[in-house]
């Protein structure tokens, strides 16, 4: 075990009960929430530039939450966590560090097959869970979850991130005030070359981890898709659907490496389309979401947001192509210009990451509902279910 420090250190004990006489959340908005991280990899730096106040996506909040510990299996990683981020203390031992830094909260950020374990360790712990997705590898398995969470009174949430993000979030605006009418249809397409062996996926020197999950590595991306497609459509239950699970690339490392699914619902206004594309041989990366309603659709590419929107506008049916056209053609100049102050600044597509965490630890502070709920993670556990269900399958 690696561990700069050994002393345990003093903690609001009270808070852990949340009730009855004691000091709960509810009673003092500006408790310090104590974090760990388990699982320093390439996203643990998000999660930690949100603790430690470094984001440049929300305000720093100093005072609601505090980073304690990091843990890692390898020690130089959760070091250079530690280090990186003025993190005090650093562990290779899960349980070391619940039993050390009792933190109220662990975000768990390793590979998806350890999920259900930690978090489990965690909650029994008294921490609350925020959980990289998936969270589960199957509605029994997160079902089984959530009872470890209910008995031990905690909450346990997942990362939806991306309907967090503002692109996500300005569509979702166009549909409840009508701009778009009804919804009909959501597509999603994910393209990314996961099968380059020189990446971290495709590397048969050192089998990733998630080549062991039902879907293979597209289940790194599955709740990615499923969390998108109902929060637009609401948790609608889709009764049709269709799934091709291929391996284009036949390397036998990869269980499936392209996905076409094809899922239709009874939505309030009548049925909805929902489309899943993964494909790890076109290019480039691209990320992106299309929303049609009844009166007109829009379009946004996570990695490089611009929003592109096509409705009636002034000027009837004949002008509203070129009115289109002008508004979509200033909004991309604007946008572009704003991708490449991301790119300089070295923004990620993580914005929505934080938004997500800090909305997330308002709710801890404060009692109120998590903006991912145990419904919200169900329904994600539960489409992704119906995709890998052998009747579904192409
Ligand atoms: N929300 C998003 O957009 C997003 C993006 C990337 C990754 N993720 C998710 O985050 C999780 C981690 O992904 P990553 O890309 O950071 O992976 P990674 O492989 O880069 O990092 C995982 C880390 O966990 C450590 N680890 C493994 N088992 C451990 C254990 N039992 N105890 C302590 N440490 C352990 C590994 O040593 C490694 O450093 C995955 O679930 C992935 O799907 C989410």
């Amino acid at each position: 075990m690696s561990q700069s420090t050994i002393t345990k250190p003093d903690r609001h004990d009270d808070i852990r009960d949340g009730t009855g006489d004691e000091r709960s959340f509810t009673d003092d908005i500006s408790l310090t929430l104590r974090a760990a991280v388990v699982g320093t990899g390439s996203i643990s730096s998000e999660h930690l530039t949100f603790l430690s106040g470094r984001s440049r996506f929300v305000d720093a909040t100093p005072g609601r939450v505090a980073p304690v510990a990091v843990c890692d299996l390898s020690p130089v990683s959760a070091r250079y966590a530690a280090e990186t981020f003025d993190v005090p203390n650093h562990y290779t031992d899960l349980e070391r560090l619940l039993e050390f830094e009792r933190p109220d909260v662990v975000h768990i950020l390793t590979p998806p097959s350890t999920h259900v374990q930690l978090a489990s360790l965690c909650l029994e712990a008294g921490a609350h869970v925020i959980c990289e997705k998936p969270v589960a590898a199957s509605i029994d398995e997160l079902e089984a979850l959530l009872d470890v969470a209910d008995s031990c009174d905690r909450k346990i949430t997942e990362s939806h991130n991306y309907c967090f993000n503002p692109a996500i979030t300005d569509i979702s605006r166009l549909l409840d005030d009508g701009t778009l009418g009804q919804l009909r249809e959501v597509e999603i397409r994910i393209v990314l070359p996961v099968t380059d062996t020189g990446g971290r996926f495709g590397d048969a020197n050192l089998p990733h981890p998630i080549h062991s999950m039902p879907a293979g590595v597209i289940h790194d991306f599955t709740t990615h898709f499923a969390s998108l497609l109902l929060h637009f459509t609401g948790h609608v239950r889709f009764h049709r659907a269709a799934a091709a699970w291929s391996n284009h690339s036949t390397n036998p490392l990869f269980r499936f490496d392209d996905l076409d699914a094809l899922m239709i619902g009874e939505g309030p206004d009548g049925p909805i389309h929902g489309r899943f594309r993964f494909d790890a041989g076109a290019g480039p990366d691209t990320f992106t979401v299309r929303v049609y309603g009844s009166r007109g659709w829009a379009e946004t590419d996570l990695f490089q947001p611009n929003t592109r929107v096509v409705i009636p506008r002034a000027g009837g049916s004949q002008l509203s192509p070129i009115a289109n056209h002008v508004a979509n053609g200033a909004e991309l100049i604007r946008n572009g210009v704003a991708n490449l102050g991301r790119k300089v600044m070295q923004r990620t597509p993580y914005e929505g990451l934080h938004l997500m965490l800090d909305e997330t630890y308002r709710a801890l502070a404060t009692g109120d509902t998590l903006p991912v709920t145990n419904d919200d993670m169900r329904a994600v556990a539960r489409l992704v279910d119906q995709l890998l269900e052998e009747k579904t399958r192409l």
